[in-house]
């Protein structure tokens, strides 16, 4: 951790000034090019964003968010030309996943050349790149034209961050300069893909799902564990392994068609009376939920537009922490599409004190 060191965390904000803008831009690269950290926003989640060719930033990274040094962290670009030092080879599917994604959330993972410094990858032989679509990271990217490594800008264990304060309540203090963004807009990190084996595997889902990916070559497949259910079996307990988007209240997810999820929940706030309740609901059975006496409902949004759920998804975490509430009980989605993101991250926030009571849906 960053012992002893406390920076004066900068909160920087873009506005209608072009010039000022600039000024701006400038500070946020030289920063960046000195060995410094700087958060910025993406479409996904904010980003945790040091020079990822110098091994001393990489380093620094990892004190910031307290993440274990194995844990590679993802380089960003601005475009395709700086990808070509990054990486060994760039096989056709690659390119074909390049071309209709990036820039977007979509991670590639490579075999990485010699320049990348093994404080980057956690030591593995492969690397992982990404071009974000929004337009501040696009911005910065292209002004410091450097890999910018970036794991999501919470400390570790703790939800990704989709809004500014999130960020400041977890990394101020502890990075040079934050900007401010706004609202992350896709609201999960992005699809992670790696083409170095094959077939190529997710090994993380995100809005670029599966079925999306399977147009681009129908063999790409999804590890299994991402959602630690094998072709539809039940999750059994995650134990210890989930140690990710933890809200500190123990969290239960339900499972199964919405009717008996509501059921399952109203039950289990009668059984909780007493206690501080937190129900992650959606439009469609918010109002089921609204005179059972629970202390914050939250809407994630409609199951119709589950991109809607997933950028609410980390906020509404947070929102828990905040609230200090003891018990979150959160409405499940089906494990295909964005839902099987959204589920991946749900039993993670899960982790450990998960009581799936009714499954039952196929994800494959
Ligand atoms: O949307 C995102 O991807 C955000 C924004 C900031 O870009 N970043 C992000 O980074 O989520 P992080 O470090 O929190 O998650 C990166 C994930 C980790 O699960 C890591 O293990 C995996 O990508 N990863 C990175 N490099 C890898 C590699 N070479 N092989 C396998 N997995 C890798
Ligand atoms: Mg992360």
């Amino acid at each position: 951790m960053n012992r002893g060191v406390f920076l004066k965390t900068d909160i920087i904000k873009f506005g209608e000034n072009q010039k000022e803008n600039k000024i701006k831009l400038e500070r946020i690269a030289d920063t960046l090019k000195d060995g410094g950290l700087v958060v910025f926003p993406t479409e996904t989640v904010y980003g945790l964003g040091g020079n990822g060719l110098d091994k001393n930033a990489c380093k620094k990274i990892y004190e910031a968010k307290g993440r274990p040094s194995d844990n590679p962290l993802i380089l960003h670009i601005a475009e395709i030309k700086q990808l070509k030092e990054l990486v060994e080879e760039i096989p056709e599917v690659a390119k074909k996943c390049m071309d209709r994604f990036w820039p977007g959330p979509l991670t590639i993972i490579f075999k990485r050349s010699k320049l990348v410094p093994n404080e980057a990858t956690g030591g593995l032989d492969t690397v992982a790149i990404r071009m974000p679509s929004n337009e501040i990271a696009h911005e910065i990217l292209k002004e410091v034209y450097l890999p910018i490594a970036a794991p999501s800008a919470n400390l570790s264990g703790r939800p990704s961050p989709t809004e500014t304060k999130h960020v400041v309540k977890d990394l101020k203090g502890r990075v040079d300069i934050i900007v401010d963004g706004g609202h992350s807009v896709v609201g999960i990190e992005s699809t992670v893909l790696d083409v170095t084996v094959d077939p190529p595997m997710i090994l993380r889902p995100g809005k670029i799902t599966l079925e999306d990916l399977r147009k681009i070559d129908k063999n790409i497949n999804i590890d299994s564990a991402t959602i630690d259910a094998k072709s539809g079996e039940i999750p059994k307990s995650p134990g210890q392994k989930y140690k990710h988007y933890a809200p500190k209240a123990p969290a239960i997810c339900f499972g199964g068609g919405l009717d008996k999820i509501i059921i399952e929940i109203k039950k289990n706030i009668k059984e909780n009376k007493g206690k501080k309740i937190a129900v992650l609901a959606s439009s469609e059975s918010y109002d089921e939920y609204k005179n059972e006496g629970v202390d914050l409902l939250i809407n994630l949004g409609s199951r119709e537009h589950l991109e809607e759920v997933a950028t609410n998804l980390f906020s509404a975490l947070r929102k828990c922490d905040e609230e200090e509430v003891d018990i979150i009980f959160a409405e499940g989605y089906e494990f295909r599409g964005m839902g099987l993101s959204i589920m991946n991250r749900l039993l993670k926030a899960c982790g450990g004190k998960v009581v799936m009571r009714i499954w039952g849906v196929k994800w494959k």
